[in-house]
This record gives structure tokens, sequence and C-alpha cells, in this order.
């Protein structure tokens, strides 16, 4: 199936690692000029050279703190200098710390506010001006299993993401007019860096192996395993691709059956 991928002009958000860096490269490999953002910049700098190295398509990278609004501005005006517009915006951050709500700090909801709410919502009030012009246009925003289904240890996460789901959702119904639209990815657990992390502070608590965790957790999906960025990353390029141009306002699961509800 063609895409409809050529020469579109991405953004992916907090793309140095992890599910963004596997959404980049996949965008990048269907021939879509992808602009990659984090904040160490030399980090993304090999993560800009080594996806365009191998697929030989246009990567540019755009360093900026997604919780300093300044940043996120910088962030937009480099991409749309480097691609000259934007037609596909990914929105992504690191994930909150761990934590339940007693052993949580007061000050760690405002931060996971700013990282994962507001850095959605700066970044998509920056792109709308260009996204607007694209005949071909659609937002992504990255969300958690958690939205449906709370995780275990994970207060915050469980908490802010609403807020963007619900974000999300409203924007399919004030976006689709201008024909953006506008769809979220649940991902459930997916073996990236923050996961490794995640495992480590688990294995710590409960004096497991940090493979004895990820595969104690993995044993909770039907699948049995955790998934893999590649696999997240194949269902979110296609999502902000125009062969997926009526689906809208959805919110995917990609979490190998592992929420435990019908609907
Ligand atoms: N992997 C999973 O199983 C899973 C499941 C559900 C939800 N999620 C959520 O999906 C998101 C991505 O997860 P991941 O596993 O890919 O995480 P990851 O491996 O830790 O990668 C996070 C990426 O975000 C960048 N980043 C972090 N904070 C940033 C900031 N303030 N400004 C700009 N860039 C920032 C990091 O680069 P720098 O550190 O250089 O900034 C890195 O490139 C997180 O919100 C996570 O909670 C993940």
């Amino acid at each position: 199936m063609d895409l409809g991928l050529k020469d579109a002009r991405v953004l992916v958000a907090a793309s140095s690692r992890g599910l963004g860096r596997a959404t980049a490269r996949q965008f990048s490999r269907e021939g879509a000029s992808v602009v990659v953002n984090g904040r160490d910049a030399a980090e993304l700098e090999a993560t800009a050279s080594a996806i365009g190295q191998e697929t030989g398509n246009r990567v540019f990278a755009a360093a900026g703190d997604l919780t300093v609004p300044d940043d996120v501005a910088r962030v937009i005006e480099q991409a749309v200098h480097h691609l000259g517009g934007l037609d596909i915006l990914v929105t992504n951050a690191g994930g909150p710390p761990p934590g339940s709500f007693e052993t949580v700090a007061l000050e760690a909801w405002e931060k996971a506010f700013h990282l994962n709410v507001m850095s959605a919502v700066l970044l998509i009030r920056g792109a709308l001006p260009y996204l607007k012009q694209s005949d071909r246009a659609a937002i992504l925003t990255i969300t958690s299993v958690s939205v449906k289904q709370p995780l275990d240890n994970l207060i915050l996460s469980n908490s802010v993401r609403m807020a963007v789901a619900g974000l999300t959702k409203s924007l399919a119904f004030e976006l689709g007019p201008d024909g953006i639209r506008v769809n979220s990815i649940l991902p459930g657990w997916t073996r990236t860096e923050r996961v490794t992390e995640l495992m480590t502070d688990r294995a710590a608590r409960q004096g497991i192996t940090v493979e004895e965790a990820i595969g104690r957790q993995a044993a909770g999906a039907p699948l049995g395993r955790m998934g893999e960025p590649e696999e997240f990353a194949n269902v979110a390029v296609f999502l902000c691709s125009p062969a997926a141009g009526y689906v809208h306002g959805a919110m995917i699961p990609v979490e190998g059956g592992s929420i435990r509800t019908t609907l």
C-alpha cells in the first residue's frame, strides 16, 4: 500500500530515542522529510544523521525542551524553516517519574502537567497555522494505555494523560472542519529506554532482576511479550498518512491486547 507520505513534512517531538525515534525513522523510510527533537543536542544530531544515512531522505534536528514555551516556539520555527511548511505533527515527550499518590512529591504534579499536557498544547498551538495550509494535515498525540486502565505505581501518568486524551478528542471536533485529522495512540509496554528505567526502578523495589521484572510485566499481556518500538511506529505512521484519511478522533491502543475491557 502506498501511504502517500512521499515528501510529507513531519515534526516528531521528543524523538531522539524510543517511540519518537522509531516513528521518525519510519516516516523517513516512507519518503517524508522529518524534523526530530529532544533536549540533548548531541544525541539528537546522532539520531538525525543515523536516520538520514539509512533512508537517504532529509532529516533535521531541532533541539529544545518541550516544557519551555520559548523552546517549543523555536522548535516549530526551525521545523517550518527546514521543511518549508508542516503537514504532520506528532506530540510526544518523556514520561513522568513512577510513584504512588503517597510517594510522589507535590511539585512533581505540576512538572508532569507541563511535560505531558502543556507540551502538547504548545506544540499544537504553534503548528496550527502551518497545518491549516496543508492538504494532508494530521496530528497524532501519544498517550498511554493508562487512559483506559491505570498502571501500577504510575499515578502521574495515569492522571495527566487523561487531559491529553480529552484534548485529542476535542480537537478532532474543532479541527476536523479545517481538514486536520487528530488521533491518539495508547501505547502499552514497549521496550524503550524509558521502560528499561521503569523496570529497573521496579526491580529494585521488589528485590528482583531487571529481566525478571520485564518478564513478569510482559506475562500480563495476552501476547506474552512487550511491544517493539517499530510495531508502535508502523501504526503511528499509518494513522498520520493520507491512507488513513477517514480515521479521525480515534484512540488506538497498540498494547498487545493488554487492556481488559471489551470496548
Ligand atoms: N515505552 C512504553 O512502554 C510507553 C508506554 C506508554 C506510554 N509511553 C509514553 O510515551 C512517551 C515516550 O516514551 P518512550 O518510552 O519512547 O521514552 P524514552 O525512551 O525515555 O524517550 C523519550 C524521548 O523524549 C525526549 N524528551 C524527554 N523529555 C523531553 C523534553 N522535556 N523536551 C524534549 N524532549 C524530551 C528524550 O530525549 P532527551 O532526554 O534528550 O530530551 C527522548 O528522545 C513517554 O511519555 C512515555 O511515558 C511509553
